[in-house]
């Protein structure tokens, strides 16, 4: 296949390359590689499905994808949480298409067969008399994705049955993960439902961009400084660390240039911050208790941002996560989802959602800020000169900001490697290593 052409040359090339901090550009949206990813990355890592609040009662479920693989996610009446590819399999026809709902059973559309909540095939339209007696119905049951795993309620896939624990996956993250989702009592709830859009973007740019690109943030944003939003410092979302986390994670710890923020506690209501301290370690509530936004991703294209948003007299903190999944190397369908404290009072979660919709999600002022840059790239990487494996026209991005240059600040409280600025490639550099480990696993001599 197409490794035939994306040889052990080209590879090493690579490898070569991104040890210099530098990315070749033909590798962000050439159509082999693009094939790889799907196998190589999508195929075995682990990808976000839902949060555990989307699905409350018994016969809950909601329909999403593993890039190409549809995926039913049901609550059984046990309140066992089951993953299925959401396909028939008498001729495979997408079972369920609804977004999301509350059933006792699934009928296919095509010839009628039914499935229960376990996924057993429960109904076929004139089975005897069409199938006979010997037809076994327990041998076509809905077919299970192969690994799911739940952390702080969010709801992960792995099409991998030898994946590693979804925990291990996640490694350090899980202490950010406790920090943002666990702060409170009961956890995160979803609002609303994801918000879902399609952006000529690459997801590996996406991806890049949220978790580890605040550089990015005083130009491409820029309106918000004009609207002064945002501070006119050309620093100001570089104050704070860059934590990379292993396995292509990591997290912006952004502060103000104090090393703190204005705002206590992201501005949650002062009545929920005994329950951060009681909720979380000494060292959580350091950081919670002064950081102005955190953002960061899981790899390979999970994504979340909690800032505090809106102007004077409306400054409100939520949680935005969100999913890259590809539909090509120049497509990406954005899945958005609302998160906030399910403790916070009833009006502020109105009043942050608000916040949300008007800075992120398809109406969001930052996000069309995004999307044109987005679609920028992957309209200049058509071309001759970007496409070309031989490097001839020097077709190299630039991932050099901070290489050899910064070095982790070991006072930092939380684990991971935490560098003292977030205006770094660190997080990037590492993001991009491991996507080369995983392109490269089998391929013999790449190493
Ligand atoms: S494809 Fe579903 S019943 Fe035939
Ligand atoms: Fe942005």
């Amino acid at each position: 296949m197409s490794r035939n052409r994306l040889n052990e040359k080209t590879f090493q090339t690579l490898k070569q390359k991104m040890a210099e901090g530098l990315l070749p550009q033909w590798v962000v949206t050439d159509p082999e590689i693009y094939e790889l990813e799907l196998e190589e990355i999508f195929g075995h890592t682990w990808q976000f499905l839902a949060h555990e609040s989307e699905l409350k009662e018994p016969g809950s479920y909601v329909t999403r994808w593993m890039v190409n693989d549809p995926v039913l996610l049901v609550k059984t009446n046990s309140g066992e949480l089951k993953a299925f590819l959401n396909s028939c399999t008498h001729r495979g026809s997408h079972l369920c298409t609804a977004d999301a709902g509350n059933r006792k059973t699934f009928t296919c559309a095509y010839h009628g067969w039914s499935y229960n909540l376990e996924g057993d095939l429960i109904g076929i339209v004139a089975g005897d008399k069409v199938y006979g007696q010997e037809m076994k119905k327990d041998e076509w049951s809905l077919r299970r994705i192969p690994k799911i795993g739940i952390y702080q309620g969010m709801i992960f896939g792995n099409l991998d049955p030898k994946a590693m624990p979804l925990e291990e996956y996640l490694g350090d993250m899980k202490w950010y993960f406790d920090m943002l989702l666990g702060r409170s009592d009961g956890g995160m709830e979803v609002r609303g439902v994801p918000q879902r859009w399609v952006a000529h973007a690459n997801w590996k740019m996406t991806s890049e961009n949220f978790a580890a690109d605040p550089y990015h943030v005083q130009t491409t944003h820029r309106s918000t400084v004009e609207l002064g939003i945002s501070p006119k410092d050309p620093l100001y979302a570089g104050y704070g660390h860059q934590v990379v986390l292993g396995h292509g994670h990591g997290i912006n710890v952004i502060t103000s240039a104090t090393g703190r923020s204005a705002y206590r506690f992201q501005g949650l209501p002062e009545s929920m911050w005994p329950m951060f301290e009681r909720n979380l370690c000494p060292e959580q509530v350091d950081i919670l208790s002064r950081t102005t936004v955190f953002v960061g991703g899981v790899f390979p294209n999970l994504s979340f941002v909690s800032p505090i948003h809106g102007t004077e007299g409306h400054l409100h903190n939520y949680l935005n996560f969100r999913v890259w999944r590809p539909l090509g190397p120049e497509k990406v369908e954005v899945w958005c989802w609302f998160m906030i404290d399910k403790a916070a009072p009833e009006e502020y979660k109105e009043e942050a959602y608000k916040g949300y919709i008007g800075s992120f999600g398809p109406s969001g002022t930052l996000e069309q800020d995004d999307t044109e840059i987005w679609a920028r790239i992957v309209q200049a990487s058509r071309g001759i000169m970007a496409r070309d494996k031989e490097l001839s026209y020097n077709n190299l991005c630039n991932y050099l900001m901070g290489f050899d240059r910064v070095e982790p600040d070991n006072t930092f409280p939380g684990p991971g490697i935490a560098y003292p600025t977030c205006y770094l490639d660190a997080l990037s550099r590492s993001m991009h290593e491991y996507w080369l480990e995983l392109l490269t696993r089998d391929l013999s001599g790449a190493e």
